[in-house]
């Protein structure tokens, strides 16, 4: 079997996962570069990785002016920079592993799959869910013909109130400046994908959308509220607060990578003690800290999005924020029948049609085993960070690829109907999408 090498471009959190792939499989893959403007994080990976001095670059466009020394990237870089430091890899001879969304809007875009097909270098995108157990299980029994075919999917995504308050308004994708994309495309274009790879084959042709921005408004801030939770918010007000900045990451430690920069990749790194995150959020810089209902953030908070297909099939996604618990929901309604899950358990039903005397309909559930884990790797995403960065090296060894593969080209209607479901929104109208 051919070992191949690969270079981590943005030694992120992201990045960090799919590489740590080499370490439980170093026969099949080694990491032997980095590119990464920050010093520790980037001392951090040569020293996981054991990559040489001279294989460390302080970003992607440095690296690219070097001769081509591995076989591909994992570019793990935040969303408005995965074209502008790819489009010189690529040109450099890499082909690309590209986190999601690959773009930031239609012409972006374009400007990277013209680029990679005129080159003809390969990227594939991080759709991780495709690769999940439960998604590729779905995915399968539409493929046998399970539920006839599909007229109508339901998708949901509800954002736990903790995962929105760390992710979205108060950290790196709270503002579109900053963060480079819309709530929908940062938190759905998964869900987006995934509409278009069900109906794979058949040509979204309209969207439409509504939503907005409703609660993370300082008008729904509590009374007598103050900017930053552990400086001048009131004691009682901080104390009744579901969104208190101290109850999730002092008495919580939600989402330590995005408050505390924290991964768990790095051996030698340890959690801020308690009193150590206290004196951080104190620090009114500190945008952790913030206030949900007082931040500079721009982005929606829910939004509900309407597809129809060229066969007249029709797909909604609502994406709705502050939900008491995360959970993604699928139902997917066929002429020969259901199938209805929610991701979070691993488990999906079909359910069949049923006339016989005393029947009406016939269930069945399907266990995908989520916990089950894969060569070693954490089982994020419900198993599919592992098998996708599995697939791309078989892929990329010139293995078949798996049916969960999603080259961009294969990307582009998930990412096109976000972009234009968001233009939809704010012109208020519908939008119709074209062939690329
Ligand atoms: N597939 C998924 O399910 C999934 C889940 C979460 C996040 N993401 C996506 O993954 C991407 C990375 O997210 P993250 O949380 O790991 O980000 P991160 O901030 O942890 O990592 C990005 C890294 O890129 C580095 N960087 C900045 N400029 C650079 C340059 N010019 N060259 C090289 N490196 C540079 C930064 O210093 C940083 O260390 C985002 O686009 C995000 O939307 C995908």
């Amino acid at each position: 079997m051919k070992k191949l090498t690969a270079i981590i471009v943005g030694a992120g959190h992201r990045a960090l996962l799919y590489a740590e792939y080499a370490l439980v499989k170093p026969d099949e893959l080694e990491i032997v570069g980095v590119a990464e403007p920050d010093s520790t994080k980037r001392a951090h990976a040569a020293n996981v990785h054991k990559i040489p001095q001279e294989r460390c670059f302080t970003t992607a466009e440095e690296l690219s002016r070097v001769p081509k020394f591995a076989d591909f990237v994992i570019n793990g870089t935040m969303d408005k920079l995965h074209v502008p430091t790819s489009v010189p890899l690529l040109k450099a001879g890499y082909d690309i592993l590209l986190e999601k969304p690959f773009a930031t809007d239609k012409n972006e875009m374009r400007h990277l799959v013209k680029t990679a097909q005129k080159l003809k270098r390969r990227i594939a995108i991080c759709h991780v869910l495709r690769y999940a157990p439960f998604y590729a299980g779905i995915k399968q029994r539409i493929l046998a013909g399970d539920i006839g075919d599909i007229m109508n999917i339901q998708t949901t995504e509800n954002v736990s109130y903790h995962h929105v308050a760390a992710a979205f308004i108060r950290g790196k994708w709270g503002t579109k400046k900053y963060g480079g994309s819309s709530f929908l495309m940062a938190k759905c274009c998964h869900d987006l994908d995934l509409i278009t790879w069900l109906k794979s084959g058949i040509h979204p042709s309209r969207v439409a959308s509504m939503g907005s921005r409703m609660f993370f408004i300082p008008e729904k801030a509590p009374v007598g509220s103050g900017m930053h939770c552990l400086t001048d918010c009131p004691k009682e007000v901080e104390a009744a607060c579901l969104y208190s900045a101290r109850k999730h990451y002092v008495d919580h430690n939600w989402w330590p990578f995005y408050v505390w920069d924290f991964n768990d990749k790095f051996k030698d790194q340890t959690l801020p003690s308690s009193e150590e995150r206290i004196r951080r959020l104190s620090d009114p810089a500190n945008p952790y800290g913030r206030c949900v209902w007082k931040t500079d953030g721009d982005i929606i908070d829910h939004q509900s999005v309407v597809i129809e297909f060229a066969d007249g099939a029709t797909a909604t996604h609502n994406l709705v924020s502050g939900a008491s618990k995360s959970e993604r929901n699928i139902q997917i309604i066929g002429t020969k029948g259901e199938i209805r899950g929610a991701f979070e358990s691993g488990k999906f039903t079909i359910v069949r049609m049923d006339p016989r005397p005393g029947h009406e309909h016939a269930e069945e559930v399907v266990d995908t085993n989520i916990s089950g884990d894969f060569s070693g790797l954490s089982g994020a995403h419900g198993g599919g960070d592992a098998r996708l960065i599995a697939d791309f090296v078989r892929v990329m060894r010139g293995e078949q690829p798996s049916f969960s593969y999603t080259g961009i080209e294969d990307s582009v209607y998930g990412h096109i109907t976000g972009f234009l479901a968001d233009e939809a929104m704010a012109k208020r109208t519908e939008m119709t999408i074209p062939r690329i």
